[in-house]
């Protein structure tokens, strides 16, 4: 083999990585991008930050706050967290031992992997899943048994959860409000989860990056707060979703102390600590939005661009499904007849300019149904653009 081929083929790289191939949200955007396409497809917001969070970033930066914070996260922002977690769900975590910062909660719900998950060990997810969750599973040896959320309502079998269970299950990883499908998890439905962990002595970790994205009537239910769960639960959330600040990756983890420093280890050696002013910035957030009745206008502003979208996916026919919590809407378009979701998401993206996850991605064994998801965490004129190109197409 020439240095050449050498260089660019498969064989340097390792059995671990070697199956991972680009992630379908680069693939979708580069084709929105090479069409002109209305982007729906990856989920970060293209309306502006809040301008207080970022102007208390620049004072933190010139403030010098620029050198490695603490490993596990700056005390400030921990301690606004664990009062948060307090003040929402009655859940009290001390900041000093229950409380990690991370790089997003993408790094989180990685070093819980890493840090929870033996070799052979199991690991119980709920399918569609995000994508990030099973490669994190598989590179710290572990295996994934996929339990199914059904559409059109999304609910899960309980026979099947229960025969998930094998004496090699470790743990189970759940996102409560869910990606793709807008899912919220129903107590009942935690309750069913809970009595699993419980009876098999299982370590719950959840994914609740969606927290604050819930349309009544459904309300967030952590698991950690059900009976006998909180000394069990990993709990992982972020800022990326609930201040509109993708791109600083500031997450978060609440964990009993032999848990959380199991992360913590983890963490010490992916990232050692998350960027300094950025925590900062992030601590004044937590700590000033709900005086700013932040939240409430946050949540209004989504439930306008929810049924904005929802009127114009409806429309053009595509039969969207009116999600509870999270910035996606699931569309079933198995009527019109494409050979499977990826040929449905590369027709509109460039035949009718508006681009679309298919689902497929977030499944090991792909539904019945073809599925496509879009994401309304876009400003008016985003949404309106999508909703005109969608209508001149089904005129
Ligand atoms: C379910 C879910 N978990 C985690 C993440 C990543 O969060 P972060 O930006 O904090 O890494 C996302 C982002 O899309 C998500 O949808």
């Amino acid at each position: 083999m020439s240095l050449d081929s050498d260089l660019r083929g498969a064989g340097r790289m390792a059995a671990r990585v070697a199956g991972f191939g680009t992630s379908i949200f680069s693939e979708m955007s580069a084709l929105a991008r090479s069409h002109g396409a209305v982007n729906l497809s990856q989920g970060f917001p293209d309306f502006p930050s809040p301008e207080w969070i970022r102007t208390a970033a620049e004072q933190a930066i010139a403030a010098d706050l620029n050198q490695y914070a603490v490993s596990h996260g700056s005390p400030r922002l921990r301690q606004a967290l664990a009062a948060q977690e307090a003040a929402a769900y009655g859940l009290d975590y001390d900041a000093d031992r229950e409380v990690t910062v991370t790089s997003g909660a993408t790094e989180a719900i990685f070093a819980a992997m890493l840090a929870l998950v033996n070799p052979s060990d199991e690991v119980i997810v709920f399918e569609p899943c995000y994508d990030s969750y099973v490669p994190g599973i598989e590179m710290a040896g572990g295996t994934a048994r996929y339990v199914r959320l059904d559409a059109p309502g999304w609910q899960f079998d309980p026979a099947a959860l229960e025969a998930a269970v094998t004496p090699r299950t470790r743990l189970i990883l759940l996102n409560t409000p869910h990606n793709p499908t807008g899912k919220v998890f129903t107590p009942a439905e935690l309750e069913t989860v809970a009595d699993l962990c419980r009876r098999h002595n299982l370590i719950a970790v959840t994914d609740e990056v969606y927290e604050h994205i819930v349309f009544p009537p459904a309300t967030h239910v952590p698991l950690a707060t059900l009976p006998g769960m909180r000394d069990r639960t990993v709990t992982i959330s972020s800022t990326s979703k609930t201040f509109s600040l993708t791109g600083w990756k500031i997450g978060y983890a609440f964990a009993p102390p032999d848990l959380s420093d199991a992360i913590r280890r983890v963490h010490q050696f992916v990232v050692f600590c998350s960027v300094t002013p950025l925590q900062e910035a992030m601590a004044t957030a937590v700590e000033q939005a709900p005086g700013r009745g932040y939240y409430a206008e946050f949540l209004a502003d989504y439930a306008t661009r929810r049924d904005f979208l929802y009127s114009a996916l409806d429309q053009a026919g595509l039969h969207p499904q009116q999600p509870q919590g999270a910035y996606f809407t699931m569309c079933d378009v198995t009527h019109l007849g494409f050979a499977d979701d990826v040929a449905f998401a590369r027709y509109l993206t460039t035949e009718v300019g508006v681009a679309a996850i298919p689902p497929s991605a977030f499944y090991h064994t792909p539904p019945p149904q073809q599925l496509a998801r879009f994401c309304f965490a876009k400003n008016p004129q985003t949404l309106q653009a999508a909703a005109d190109r969608l209508a001149a197409w089904r005129r």
